[in-house]
């Protein structure tokens, strides 16, 4: 952790007292299925709807200037919805690559995926291959998509790589940091995300980002994520604006 020698405030160069534009934003897209149950509609709908404001809300995060945006899609803890509702959620994720891969690649896009891939049917698995590989050199908003993620799983899986180093003599336990059990999670190179945005009025983290949440500002809207568009958002971001973020510390004005 850098300290900055006079002062031993936690290095300013992460935005001590907060305020400005947040460099990543992860969002909890919920309440697919209460738009589409307040309108009478099948559950399905709702995340149709869903994926329409995801583009809405990718396009605001550029011109907003925000580099990292962070969507949580599909939790590993979903595969126990009904088989219906889970096909057509892994038919509209194959349908968002096929339609929008090449308009992000465009726009400079640079996608990433995390979560667990193991498992996953081979045709989805080659469609987050392809989308990553080709905008691997993509140098605008880096789009993570969190698809099968759940944080628990992301780090039993970091553990278990880190168990077989020490195990196989590669790494010492004492080079087990913070900085290296970052770089074994599927986020690895990513920043932490600075605000974490959950829609529909749920007060939870639903297994996100656990690790990487650890000083992370929270905003809860009471939007459903179809309905979230560049105005609720901009409502998140105003309010991560006034935030103070102190990390440990103390702010600038010793308080
Ligand atoms: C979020 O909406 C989308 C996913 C979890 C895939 P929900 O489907 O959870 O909608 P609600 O919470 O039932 O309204
Ligand atoms: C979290 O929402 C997962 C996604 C948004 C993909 P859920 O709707 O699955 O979370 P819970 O079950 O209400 O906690
Ligand atoms: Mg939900």
């Amino acid at each position: 952790m850098t300290r900055s020698p006079d002062t031993g405030f936690h290095d300013p160069g992460l935005a001590l007292g907060g305020g400005g534009v947040p460099r990543h934003v992860a969002i909890i897209m919920d309440g697919n299925g209460r738009w589409a149950k307040a309108r009478g509609l099948p559950r399905t709908d709702g995340h149709r709807h869903g994926l329409d404001a995801l583009r809405g809300v990718i396009r605001h995060a550029g011109e907003r200037g925000i580099d990292y945006l962070t969507v949580f899609s599909f939790s590993s803890e979903n595969w126990s919805r009904p088989p219906a509702e889970v096909s057509f959620l892994m038919g509209l994720l194959r349908r968002f690559v096929q339609r929008d891969l090449s308009e992000l690649h465009q726009a400079n896009v640079r996608v990433r995926i995390i979560g667990e891939r193991e498992g996953l049917e081979p045709g989805i698995r080659g469609l987050l291959e392809e989308s990553e590989t080709l905008t691997r050199n993509n140098s605008g908003l880096t789009l993570i998509v969190a698809f099968n993620y759940g944080a628990r799983d992301e780090l039993v899986r970091a553990m278990r790589r880190i168990a077989g180093e020490v195990a196989a003599g590669t790494l010492a336990p004492e080079a087990v940091t913070d900085q290296l059990v970052s770089s074994r999670l599927d986020t690895a190179g990513i920043p932490d995300p600075d605000l974490i945005i959950r829609t529909s009025g749920e007060l939870r983290l639903s297994n996100f980002l656990l690790w990487q949440a650890a000083y992370a500002e929270f905003f809860f809207s009471p939007v459903l994520w179809p309905d979230f568009d560049a105005a609720a958002f901009d409502a998140a971001l105003s309010a991560y604006a006034a935030r103070e973020r102190r990390f440990g510390g103390l702010t600038a004005a010793g308080r």
